[in-house]
């Protein structure tokens, strides 16, 4: 079905658009707005929002091994940071284990190697599971790391309603941008659903998703492609947990999102906010959401990593200060902000220091938190809200057309237009009509040396060997037959959690249970490299 692309698809909202008294006509706050903490949400999602309690500042990191991820969970916590966000290394986030081939120089590297109960146990070794929120950005095999979490927690007695966290879970933005999936959409949509469900009995407090719109932010999506194809993904979530027998109003209230802060901070704010009014409608209007916390939107926020210079690095800092500012003044939930050295390596400690002391001087220095949404009634930003919410709704009626975000995925269209915006938005930074300091305007003529942070390649080697003791140590009989429970449950509609936490209790690896899943499911392989 050829279905023309949208008219604003080139630059969704472009940066140079200029408001003034004119771009308000007629506006009533009452009956655009309604209050904060109510239906459509335009102004948060809580009444008191940060005068009740600020954000959650949740930094990113997770790196080497599982001992030395421990300890900057440790130092994070001692500086201050409310809740913890782990970062896996890519045979993690693929389903692999640290000694298969396909992972050699990748284990520990982007983030902390995970294979097995043992490495779980030390990851959270004494932190009170009880107390903290744990986010973990895990995808295709996000159940896996999950009901490992369960198990730690478990060891610890925390029971499973005691616990918070959230798993990213969001497979379909991985075939859009990133790539770290494993198994088909079908398949793929049928875990989710499997976790939705295992998580209402089991785990009732955990945010089963976090529909993220980042990494297409990175991959170069407009604020207005952004929030359209993160929500349409959304909508697509809701229909398979639906088609699954789950009520709308017994899993939605623990769908949460994640959203990139650029340094546009008008129009991110803008962007948030009309990404919440337009939430709100969708799951009231078009699925029928009765409880008021199945339409927040919900959100987590990281400063954009692809705004971030390799020269005069320490001009960073002013970026991700002005790009966390957006995130508060657009009401997000939680908060990473990145640190100033991380696009050359690995962010030093002093670094990822600073870079909570950013949300900080913003939360306890500034005065943006004893107002609830400070910008409304602007006309500049309730215009843009009210520009970027129509452009986004026509994008996410054109992936409606094509027959929702499977269908359009499958048709490569997401890809594209996001393709296409990523090159206007490099054409302009090489043309100098998009500047930024440091590289196009005001560049030193020699840049100054600066020492990155290395991955040590004994990482890898001491990984195998823990892997190798582990393989020896358990009751293999015990972890196969396990396994075949875990096939024989994906080969039919029983909930696969269940035989899978039964398989991980008996130290079945990761890569163990993702290669089971592998063999009934298969893998998927894009059209476009067939
Ligand atoms: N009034 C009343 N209650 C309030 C309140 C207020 N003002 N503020 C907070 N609360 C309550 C909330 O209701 C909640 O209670 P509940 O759990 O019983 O509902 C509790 O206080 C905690 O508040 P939030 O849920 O708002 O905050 P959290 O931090 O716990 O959760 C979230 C935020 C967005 C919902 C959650 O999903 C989350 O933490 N997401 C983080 C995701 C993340 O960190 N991702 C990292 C990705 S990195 C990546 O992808 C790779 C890299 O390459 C980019």
């Amino acid at each position: 079905m050829s279905v023309p692309p949208p008219a604003h698809s080139e630059s969704g909202l472009s940066i140079d658009v200029v408001y003034d008294e004119s771009s308000l006509q007629g506006f009533d706050p009452k009956a655009k707005l309604g209050a904060p903490g109510e239906f459509p949400f335009t102004r948060g999602v809580y009444p008191t929002m940060y005068t009740g309690r600020p954000w959650t500042m949740r930094q990113y990191a997770g790196f080497g091994t599982a001992k030395e991820s421990n300890e900057r969970y440790h130092q994070l916590v001692k500086a201050g940071t409310g809740g913890l966000s782990v970062a896996f290394d890519l045979p993690t986030q693929m389903g692999y284990d640290s000694d298969e081939p396909i992972a050699h120089g990748e284990v520990g590297k982007v983030g902390v190697g995970i294979d097995s109960l043992d490495d779980m146990r030390t990851l959270f070794r004494g932190l009170p599971l009880g107390k903290v929120s744990t986010s973990m950005t895990i995808n295709a095999p996000a159940s896996a790391l999950l009901l490992l979490y369960q198990l730690v927690a478990a060891e610890q007695g925390i029971m499973g309603h005691q616990l918070t966290g959230t798993i990213q879970n969001d497979v379909l933005k991985e075939y859009i941008a990133r790539g770290t999936y494993i198994y088909p959409p079908k398949e793929s949509l049928r875990l989710i659903s499997d976790i939705f469900a295992y998580c209402r009995k089991e785990i009732p407090r955990w945010n089963t998703i976090s529909i993220s719109g980042y990494h297409m932010a990175e991959a170069g999506a407009t604020p207005v492609q952004e929030i359209a194809f993160t929500l349409a993904n959304a909508k697509e979530y809701v229909r398979a947990a639906i088609a699954a027998g789950l009520d709308v109003d017994d899993f939605a209230p623990r769908l949460s999102f994640f959203f990139v802060a650029r340094t546009t901070l008008l129009e991110e704010v803008a962007k948030f906010r009309a990404a919440r009014r337009i939430w709100a409608r969708i799951m009231r209007e078009e699925f029928g959401a009765k409880n008021p916390k199945s339409q927040m939107l919900r959100f987590h926020t990281q400063t954009a990593g692809v705004q971030l210079t390799a020269q005069q690095p320490e001009v960073n800092l002013v970026r991700v200060a002005l790009q966390g500012l957006g995130a508060v003044l657009g009401g997000t939930q939680s908060l990473h902000t990145n640190s100033y050295d991380e696009a050359i390596a690995l962010p030093t400690e002093k670094a990822a220091r600073l870079a909570l002391r950013t949300q900080q001087v913003i939360a306890y220095e500034t005065d943006v938190t004893k107002t609830v949404d400070p910008f409304a009634g602007s006309y500049v930003i309730e215009a843009m809200t009210d520009d970027v919410e129509a452009a986004t709704v026509e994008l996410i009626q054109a992936v409606e057309d094509r027959g929702g975000a499977v269908a359009a995925i499958e048709q490569g269209f997401q890809k594209s237009e996001i393709e296409r915006s990523a090159y206007q938005t490099a054409l302009q930074i090489d043309h100098g009509e998009r500047t930024v300091v440091g590289v196009n305007r005001f560049a030193l003529d020699e840049e100054e040396p600066y020492e990155p942070l290395r991955v040590d390649p004994q990482i890898e080697i001491d990984q195998r060997e823990r892997l190798a003791a582990l393989r020896a140590e358990r009751d293999n009989d015990a972890v196969g037959r396990a396994l075949d429970e875990l096939r024989a449950a994906a080969s039919g509609r029983d909930n696969v959690l269940v035989p899978m936490r039964e398989a991980l209790r008996q130290r079945a690896t990761v890569g163990e249970v993702s290669h089971a899943l592998r063999d009934v499911w298969g893998v998927y392989v894009p059209r476009d490299s067939l």
